[in-house]
């Protein structure tokens, strides 16, 4: 059959990751979540002591680059996609608190983005793959056959999150979240390269009111509506 791309974008914490990954799952294709590879730099970066305060060095990041390695690898067990730095399983980590606070400054960084994104489009090249982030419908792959813009109120992507980390065992609270959520959009929403917006042909989910189970429901329907597939899983 037909194999597209599937580019998913939206706000943080909107839920596009479960989805994303989930669908691929389900229709056999590679996930790549693109957000946790800015993740994996800021880490880098606080590992390295390439941030002063919340300032990036950049020209020390800028030499590093190259020696910044990312790759992903599912978990037999489980079946997660984990991150990995140089080598290093780092996905609990990128999900930490002082990852979370910095990643914009970094995603903010034109040479941060281009090198990426170079590596997300090597990724895409055979097609057969969902990814999600920011950009991807509209710098990444804004060939997609299938564009994706989720969306939800701060509210409900706070608690989402909140939720995510308790349950983790992560000491946190709402308000600090609901302000990094808050924060995070306007950075995102206002950075000079790449900034978050809808492509002009992704179709919009707002999922404040749905259940995972719903969006998959949704997403799977759009899937087979593109490839023109028309049997349910
Ligand atoms: O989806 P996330 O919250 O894990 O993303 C982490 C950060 O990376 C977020 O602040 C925005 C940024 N990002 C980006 O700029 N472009 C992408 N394609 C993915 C994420």
């Amino acid at each position: 059959m037909n194999r597209i791309i599937i580019a998913i974008d939206g706000f943080s914490s909107s839920g596009k990751s479960t989805m994303a990954r989930r669908l691929a799952q389900t229709i056999g294709y590679l996930y790549i979540d693109s957000g946790a590879m800015y993740r994996a730099v800021t880490l880098y970066c606080l590992k390295h002591h390439l941030f002063a305060g919340e300032t990036v060095r950049t020209a020390a990041l800028r030499q590093q680059m190259d020696d910044i390695r990312i790759s992903f690898c599912t978990d037999a067990q489980t079946g997660q996609a984990h991150t990995y730095l140089n080598g290093m399983d780092v996905e609990a980590e990128i999900r930490s608190m002082p990852v979370s606070e910095r990643v914009s400054h970094i995603s903010a960084l034109d040479f941060v983005r281009e090198a990426l994104v170079k590596q997300q489009q090597r990724l895409g090249e055979a097609k057969g793959i969902v990814m999600d982030g920011r950009d991807i419908g509209t710098t990444v792959f804004p060939e997609a056959e299938l564009k994706i813009f989720v969306t939800a109120s701060p509210e409900t992507r706070a608690r989402r999150r909140y939720d995510e980390l308790i349950a983790k065992g992560q000491a946190v609270s709402y308000e600090e979240i609901l302000d990094n959520v808050k924060q995070r959009d306007r950075l995102d929403q206002s950075r000079a390269v790449s900034p978050l917006k809808q492509a002009d042909d992704a179709l919009l989910l707002d999922n404040s009111e749905m259940t995972i189970e719903e969006q998959q429901a949704w997403l799977l329907d759009q899937y087979h509506r593109v490839t023109g597939c028309s049997a349910h899983i």
